[in-house]
């Protein structure tokens, strides 16, 4: 059986104060629950000291492809290491629209996450005028062929995806369930095709308006295997449901 797991994308969200509030009311609720949390990079250590020896895990949203160097402004994977992260998400659809990040630059970061020893949750999914115009499985192959093609496809036994359909985040449209697992169904099958065991073992998290109420029907889907949870993140209850729903 693949594992389940949730992650949390607080995005550029949270303070001190209200970290400490949430990660207080986190940390019992999830006793024994494999969960991650992926804070603003000022916070890890916040992070690091709350969670630790908890079963919540924490990790970056954005690393740089650069090991060291004069890149002002930039975090490398080593620092995120020195902060106990175990994740960090690349390629989410903010950083590629936003912050113009291409496939290959994904890709780059992606492989320095894994050489300093993080886990990437590779972030992969269309726009909405991509899934009118029917081309989501070509994007989404796409960006998993960048990776696949600089990292090798065993790479993947280290690494978590994410299904983020652009127009399901942030918007109260979550993909239906049908409309996820299909396209989770065709990431596991692409990856099957070129190795079928890494395939099996993927976790495949799906995201883009998961919340409380519509996390259970997300997660008895054969190939979501959790999800990434932006706005319900920052509700503890919210999200320790979510926790709950993918445990069952
Ligand atoms: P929402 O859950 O707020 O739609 O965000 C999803 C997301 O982008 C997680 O990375």
């Amino acid at each position: 059986m693949r594992k389940k797991l949730v992650a949390g994308n607080w995005k550029m969200h949270g303070g001190l104060a209200e970290n400490a509030a949430l990660l207080a009311a986190l940390k019992p609720a999830l006793a024994g629950i494999e969960a991650v949390v992926c804070v603003p990079f000022p916070y890890l250590a916040q992070a690091q000291a709350e969670l630790a020896g908890s079963s919540i895990t924490w990790g970056a949203q954005n690393v740089s492809e650069q090991a060291k160097g004069a890149f002002t402004g930039e975090v490398s994977a080593s620092m995120l290491l020195d902060f106990g992260c175990t994740y960090v998400i690349v390629g989410h659809s903010e950083r590629r629209s936003l912050y113009g990040e291409s496939d290959e630059l994904v890709a780059k970061k992606y492989l320095a996450a894994q050489a300093a020893g993080l886990t990437p949750i590779l972030c992969v999914g269309e726009s909405l005028a991509e899934r009118e115009s029917g081309v989501t499985e070509a994007v989404v192959a796409r960006q998993l062929d960048a990776v696949i093609n600089a990292a090798g496809v065993v790479s993947l036994a280290k690494a978590v995806v994410a299904y983020e359909p652009v127009w399901a985040i942030g918007t109260g449209k979550t993909a239906s369930q049908e409309q996820a697992q299909a396209v989770h169904a065709f990431i596991r099958g692409k990856i099957a095709a070129l190795d079928a065991d890494v395939a099996d073992q993927l976790v495949i998290q799906y995201g883009g308006s998961v919340k409380a109420a519509n996390a259970a029907e997300l997660m008895v889907q054969s190939d979501i295997d959790g999800g990434l949870i932006g706005g319900a993140s920052l509700v503890a209850d919210e999200f320790i449901a979510i926790c709950r729903a993918a445990a069952k």
